[in-house]
């Protein structure tokens, strides 16, 4: 979604600015622009469609100057265009804003600043506020403190989410930052700062970063940094250093970054495992929910599985966005678990909110550091995962996995539901891991030659039982958002009530068989498939009869639990491979958002 990018220091600012832009477009975006503060006068362009555009016009006509601001749009407001794109300025051309975002009272301020004698140029929501800006600055002295005074103004006038950055052309030194609910992060350089709606964006020219808090407003020059809330009473905010490396966030010669994060799972994993967690779980809990969206609620599947069994607690898992609004029945007695990669998803950190509002106790998994959900929830807990830039999440899904299996191991010792033995068990298997997905990564070949095959099938199946189908469900989301072939993923129980009158001859069904105990009920409903002309293929640790099967990938034996960081490897390949073969942006696929920052 939505990306921004702003500079003030030394430097010629429009290079750090595009090059911030390109580490901003994994994020999803279909307009670009750039505004630059040089002397008394803003230089603004902007284009539709990708970053390269705004560059090409650049080179034309280039900007100087060491302060300015970028942004990449993903539209939400009016359409993706030239005059939507950021920044905006109000009618004056006094102040240019970028935001992130968005503005629920706009029509009523927009309707307020028309009686004002104000005009809109764009179909934005965001127009209003650089325009809001400007009202309440005719109202004030000119100065800095007035350009600050109109910025906390006009944001509490805002209602929705938003983060700003705002220039004034009066005041070729400054740069101020407000946020609600959206993130920002300040990077500090020597006589510079840095800031970006996402680290990733800035890693390779600063670890040292302030992160904005919500209702926080933020005045910036090269060499001054001051933080007030929304009255203005100042504050002091501590700076915290990542220990992210400026490679996590560059392909590091890699050809797509999904390739590289699919490899870096060992590490992420063993990063994710190799930390202390120290929380004491009250026995009071009559029930958990696990509450995320996409990849991270199908972690939260698994999650549910190894929670129910280990700690004997009903466990229910369910996607953000319904949850927040369905008035859910949880009270003080409910622990309530949040996941979320970026830690900024809309829907999750409603569902959070509502969750506090209702006194549950709340525990946040998240993998970025200060992330909005780490700061809301009671608890945070980390996965260790490092920038994952690829739209399709794979290092963080795995990562989530083998987190949500520790804290089920802690919760179940904490509340003696499961015996040390079974529990030193699944901890051994948590800890091979890592080597076992660096073998199954030796195969890889294997799955690209299967790939190739498949590549141009219009429909497939993922069939699974138990644990199993959760992976079915992350395998078949991972083909649709990056190969757009059409996949369903089904209880092989539940096939002949329905979908199997969709297999046809040579329908591809991948089935997933690492239950045990129910691998004989999977394998007879792989052969009802098989017998309506379906070709099979496999990811399997079990032994299997032969010549069924048209393909079998064999994974290493692990326990119920850990089985889906292991069965989820080859088929995140398989998607891979054939988003390759078909020659698409894997990375990027289209109308798909890294971070869906708004609901
Ligand atoms: C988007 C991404 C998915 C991700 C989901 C949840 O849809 O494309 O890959 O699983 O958001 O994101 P989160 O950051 O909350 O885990």
């Amino acid at each position: 979604m939505c990306g921004i990018i702003g500079y003030v220091g030394e430097k010629n600012c429009t290079p750090i600015l595009l090059n911030g832009l390109k580490n901003l477009e994994y994020r999803g975006y279909d307009s670009a622009g750039i505004a630059v503060l040089e002397g008394n006068s803003i230089n603004i362009k902007k284009s539709k469609g990708r970053v390269k555009n705004l560059e090409d016009l650049i080179e034309k006509d280039l900007c100087g100057g060491n302060i300015g601001i970028a942004h990449t749009r993903w539209a939400t407001h009016g359409k993706p265009s030239k005059e939507n794109a950021h920044p905006h300025e109000d009618n004056s051309h006094t102040f240019a804003l970028v935001h992130n975002g968005i503005i629920e009272n706009y029509k009523e301020l927009r309707h307020f600043l028309c009686e004002q004698g104000y005009s809109f140029f764009s179909e934005t929501d965001t127009e209003v506020i650089p325009n809001l800006i400007h009202y309440y600055y005719e109202k004030q002295e000119k100065t800095k403190d007035g350009f600050l005074q109109a910025v906390a103004l006009a944001c509490k006038k805002l209602e929705g989410s938003f983060a700003i950055l705002v220039l004034c052309k009066y005041f070729p030194q400054t740069i101020i930052l407000a946020r609600r609910n959206s993130p920002l992060v300040v990077g500090k350089g020597k006589n510079e700062y840095y800031i970006a709606s996402d680290i990733p964006a800035i890693l390779e020219y600063t670890r040292d970063f302030y992160f904005l808090d919500d209702n926080e407003i933020s005045f910036l020059e090269s060499d001054i940094i001051h933080f007030f809330d929304f009255d203005l009473l100042e504050h002091e905010k501590e700076l915290i250093h990542s220990s992210l490396s400026r490679n996590s966030s560059n392909k590091n010669g890699y050809e797509d970054f999904m390739l590289k994060e699919i490899e870096e799972q060992p590490q992420a994993i063993f990063d994710t495992l190799n930390q202390d967690i120290d929380l004491h779980l009250s026995s009071s809990f009559s029930q958990i929910y696990i509450v995320a969206c996409g990849t991270a609620m199908h972690a939260g599947l698994v999650g549910k599985t190894c929670i129910e069994t280990l700690c004997k607690i009903p466990t229910f898992v369910e996607v953000a966005s319904e949850f927040r609004y369905r008035n859910p029945i949880i009270d003080s007695h409910t622990l309530c678990i949040f996941i979320s990669q970026s830690g900024e998803t809309a829907d999750t950190i409603a569902a959070l909110k509502l969750a506090k509002q209702k006194k549950a106790k709340t525990i946040a998994i998240s993998n970025v550091m200060g992330s909005s959900i780490s700061r809301e929830a009671d608890v945070c807990f980390y996965t260790y995962a490092g920038p994952e830039i690829a739209v399709a999440s794979t290092k963080a899904y795995t990562s989530q996995v083998c987190l949500l299996c520790m804290l089920a191991i802690l919760f179940a010792k904490q509340l003696k539901t499961a015996s040390d033995k079974d529990l030193e068990v699944l901890k051994e298997d948590l800890l091979q891991l890592p080597k076992q997905i660096e073998n199954i990564l030796e195969h890889k070949d294997k799955i690209q030659i299967l790939a190739k095959q498949l590549a141009f099938e219009r429909d497939m199946f993922f069939l699974g039982r138990g644990i199993d189908y959760t992976t079915c469900l992350e395998a078949s989301l991972k083909l649709k958002e990056i190969s757009y072939i059409h996949s369903e993923a089904y209880p092989a129980g539940e096939l002949k009530h329905g979908p199997i009158a969709l297999i046809e001859q040579n329908t591809p069904v991948v089935g997933i068989l690492t239950e045990e105990a129910l691998l004989e009920k999977t394998i007879s409903n792989l052969q009802e498939v098989i017998a309506r002309g379906a070709k099979t293929f496999i990811v399997t640790n079990q032994e299997l009869p032969k010549n069924i099967f048209d393909f079998v990938f064999t994974i290493p034996k692990t326990s119920r639990f850990t089985s889906p960081a292991l069965s989820i490897v080859p088929l995140q390949l398989f998607s891979y491979y054939i988003a390759k073969q078909k020659n698409l942006d894997v990375d990027k696929p289209r109308n798909l958002a890294k971070s869906v920052t708004v609901e």
